[in-house]
């Protein structure tokens, strides 16, 4: 499937079947997270692949009861490698190993505007914005395959965290359900190309 294609017959997948994703098809999801571009190349993701039901389930409850978390027989939690940041995050860092700083995006973000530099706004900025990338690329390469996905951000993320025992310097941003589809979703609407241009 060429990429244009991809982006176009892509939906937010909300109902997944049964049916297992080979290894194989996972990891070129992953390839295609790995390959994805970073600001200065740091590449500040880290991936963990949840197929286990009860890690499921716990990830659905995290999610706010969102049933499709449980349902796709996949869920690839995306997550920001802040060690992979170097010292642009240095003071936070130990904050957050000292458990002083709660492992979710939110908390972070309202810590450094708090107390923070520019510098590790920025660091954390970049690497949110990778990781974003990252899934998209994931997302798309999903799509043609034959794979659908959704992204999903309305989660606990100190819940999540706590689940999958993430250490503190990895903070899940997105999780991302993947399977096949059960359902083909109609498009749904756009605002037209005159609206978005300034
Ligand atoms: C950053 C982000 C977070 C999202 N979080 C959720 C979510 O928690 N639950 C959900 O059902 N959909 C979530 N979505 C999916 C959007 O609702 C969906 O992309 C949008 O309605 C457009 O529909 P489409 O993806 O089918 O084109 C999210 C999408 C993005 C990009």
């Amino acid at each position: 499937m060429e990429v244009m294609e991809a982006i176009a017959a892509r939906r937010s997948i909300r109902r997944y079947s049964s049916r297992p994703v080979s290894e194989g098809l996972i990891r070129q999801i992953l390839e295609a997270g790995r390959l994805a571009p970073s600001a200065s190349n740091l590449q500040t993701w880290k991936f963990k692949v949840v197929t286990e039901p009860h890690i499921r389930k716990a990830l659905r409850e995290a999610a706010y009861d969102q049933r499709f978390v449980e349902e796709a027989p996949v869920v690839i939690v995306a997550c920001a490698d802040l060690v992979a940041l170097g010292d642009r995050l240095k003071r936070t860092l130990e904050l957050l190993r000292a458990g002083a700083v709660k492992p979710s995006a939110g908390m972070i973000l309202w810590y450094v505007r708090q107390r923070g530099s520019k510098e590790e706004a920025r660091g954390f900025l970049h690497a949110v914005i990778n990781v974003t990338i990252a899934v998209q690329n994931m997302v798309l390469a999903a799509t043609s395959l034959g794979l659908g996905t959704c992204w999903v951000r309305a989660f606990e993320e100190e819940k999540v965290a706590k689940v999958l025992r993430l250490p503190p310097e990895y903070p899940p941003i997105f999780l991302l359900p993947l399977g096949y589809p059960a359902e083909s979703p109609r498009p749904r609407p756009r605002r037209p190309l005159e609206e978005i241009l300034l």
